[in-house]
């Protein structure tokens, strides 16, 4: 197996997304296998207990890598071979055939989750283009038809989040509000890519460090208030709904679709902004199921999707160009 081949293309891979962009993935040489697991401490204990976002995420980078290797003619494919234990998911291994996959490394690169101003509707073509992704792993993808009930369960989630400290404590660790954070170049949420200016990201920052104290004085319902509202800024918001009972190597199947589907929107000229506290609250998540007729624990992952009205800014990596 040509580890170099890989190895060069990494800085490629790592362009897939992640909750919090914790880039929560590891990879491990092995001489027939390139093993895909993650690391413990790039992951999101309190806001992701169940570690759904996590799978999610892995699953994402696994498809990432296939495309990237397939771009680069590498004929490489993937073996499922999930141990929760010792946090594996799976390896990359030699195939006789190419990935078979109609992206391309420039679309991975591209894409960007873009939490701006994004017009229009998703048209039925790219709906259908959405179910066809989601269809044969026996998913769904719905759209959210009562926008203004949305907009308060959106308020509501935001409010719950921002009222537990430890989510705002883990939250403060991924976020990258100042250019000279450490990490600004490396992984989290920069400003720029929260569409935050500079006095909101300085009165974010002073707000979050003044949480234990604040907080009995309304400092959640001020800090979901400062976030704006997303729904405002335009887009349909979109529901990908699991299969019943769906497992954790489950889970890591739905993150290559959910890849997959970030991928046909990006080519479609769409882009996505994820608005996952609509799940990760149990109320919310409640409601959205009632919403939409479905059982809330299908509810896998919720995101606002139109198209962009300028380039989103990208987001930091850990392993990237130039730097790898
Ligand atoms: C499973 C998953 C859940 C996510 N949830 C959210 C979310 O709730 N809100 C948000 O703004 N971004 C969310 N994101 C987007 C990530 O923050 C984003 O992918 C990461 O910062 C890297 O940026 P990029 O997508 O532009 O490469 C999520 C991404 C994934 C993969």
């Amino acid at each position: 197996m040509d580890h170099d081949a890989f190895r060069a293309l990494e800085p490629w891979c790592w362009r897939a997304p992640s909750a919090h962009n914790t880039q929560p993935w590891r990879l491990r040489y092995e001489p027939d296998a390139i093993r895909i697991g993650w690391d413990p401490a790039h992951t999101l204990p309190v806001g992701d207990p169940t570690g759904r976002d996590l799978r999610l995420s892995l699953g994402a980078f696994v498809e990432t890598c296939l495309v990237v290797a397939a771009d680069a003619g590498l004929r490489l494919e993937y073996v499922a071979d999930h141990d929760e234990q010792h946090r594996w998911v799976g390896s990359l291994r030699p195939a006789p055939e190419r990935y078979p996959t109609p992206f391309r490394t420039s679309d991975v690169w591209d894409r960007r989750t873009d939490r701006g101003t994004l017009t229009g509707a998703v048209d039925p073509e790219t709906l259908t283009a959405l179910e066809a992704v989601a269809r044969p792993a026996g998913g769904a993808v719905r759209a959210v038809p009562d926008a203004g009930r949305l907009g308060t369960l959106l308020r509501t989630a935001d409010r719950r989040q921002y009222a537990d400290p430890a989510v705002v404590a883990e939250l403060r660790q991924w976020l990258r509000l100042d250019p000279t954070h450490p990490g600004y170049h490396a992984d989290g949420l920069t400003d720029r890519c929260l569409v935050l200016s500079r006095p909101a990201a300085v009165g974010l920052r002073a707000a979050l460090a003044g949480y234990p104290v604040l907080r009995p004085l309304g400092l959640p319902r001020l800090l979901a208030a400062a976030g704006g509202d997303p729904l405002a800024l335009g887009g349909t918001v979109l529901v990908l709904i699991a299969p019943d009972h769906l497992d954790p190597p489950g889970q890591v199947e739905f993150g290559r679709v959910l890849l997959r589907a970030w991928l046909t929107l990006h080519t479609a000229g769409l882009a996505a902004h994820p608005l996952s506290q609509l799940i990760d609250v149990p109320a919310t998540r409640a409601a959205l199921g009632a919403l939409l007729d479905v059982a809330p624990q299908r509810l896998l992952h919720v995101t606002r999707v139109g198209r962009p009205t300028r380039p989103a800014p990208r987001s930091a990596r850990r392993v990237a160009a130039g730097r790898a």
